[in-house]
């Protein structure tokens, strides 16, 4: 273990694989494209994997990693289950912050928005393209409530597959949520970290403002 953490203290990784100009795109939208088009080119292992993080009504932060399943004009959307501790919070508190890492190009973006759920429709159509295993599976896992055994979850795939022989229905408390973004920071490593930041923030009148940070 010593030997590890000595490991940990002295590794001085050196980011040196990119920069940022001061020419940046004036939407927010389209320097997040570019990025992750270059991240799946770059062949980043699970690219859109993201860290959500939510606040419950005490103000108790927690996180977990999702996977970006759409990302549209409006913002960044992700599937999950409504009842679950990540549900009940964004029902508590819609302030939320999604955190991407692509190590291979020494890039993560910080973005923090409101979330929304999304349209009914568009939950139905991504649950209708999901493998049937995931499908019973949704309706299966009660997610984050307390479980006996793991024979208790198997014996309600059972039940629910023989409930459901063709077709699985949407469970009502499984769907989409919307991540509509006010805050980016892209940021990209440099050597001696004297890293690049840059930031776009939202004014009440829509327009993003962008500005650089201090490392
Ligand atoms: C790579 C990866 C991708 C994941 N994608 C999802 C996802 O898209 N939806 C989801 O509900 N959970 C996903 N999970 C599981 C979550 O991290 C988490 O365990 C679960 O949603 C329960 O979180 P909660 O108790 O905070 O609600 C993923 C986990 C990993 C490691």
């Amino acid at each position: 273990m010593e030997e590890f953490l000595d490991q940990i203290r002295n590794d001085h990784h050196n980011f040196d694989k990119g920069q940022i100009s001061d020419h940046v795109p004036g939407e927010p939208f389209d320097f997040f494209h570019d990025w992750y088009k270059q991240a799946f080119e770059k062949g980043e292992r699970e690219a859109n994997a993201m860290v959500l993080s939510t606040v419950d009504g005490e103000g108790k932060p927690s996180s977990r990693i999702l996977y970006l399943k759409e990302l549209n004009t409006q913002g960044f959307v992700f599937y999950t289950n409504y009842l679950s501790r990540k549900g009940r919070e964004m029902n508590e508190n819609k302030h939320a912050a999604l955190l991407f890492f692509w190590p291979g190009l020494e890039r993560q973006v910080r973005i923090e928005g409101k979330i929304e759920k999304v349209p009914a429709e568009m939950s139905d159509a991504y649950f209708a393209s999901r493998p049937r295993g995931s499908q019973l599976g949704a309706w299966a896992s009660y997610q984050s409530q307390q479980l006996e055994n793991r024979s208790e979850l198997e014996e309600r795939i059972e039940k629910l597959a023989a409930q459901f022989p063709a077709e699985v229905p949407r469970p009502p408390h499984w769907g989409g949520y919307i991540l509509v973004p006010e805050y980016f920071e892209f940021w990209q490593g440099r050597p001696s970290r004297l890293h690049d930041r840059i930031i776009y923030q939202q004014d009440k009148t829509g327009r993003w403002d962008i500005h650089r940070l201090n490392p």
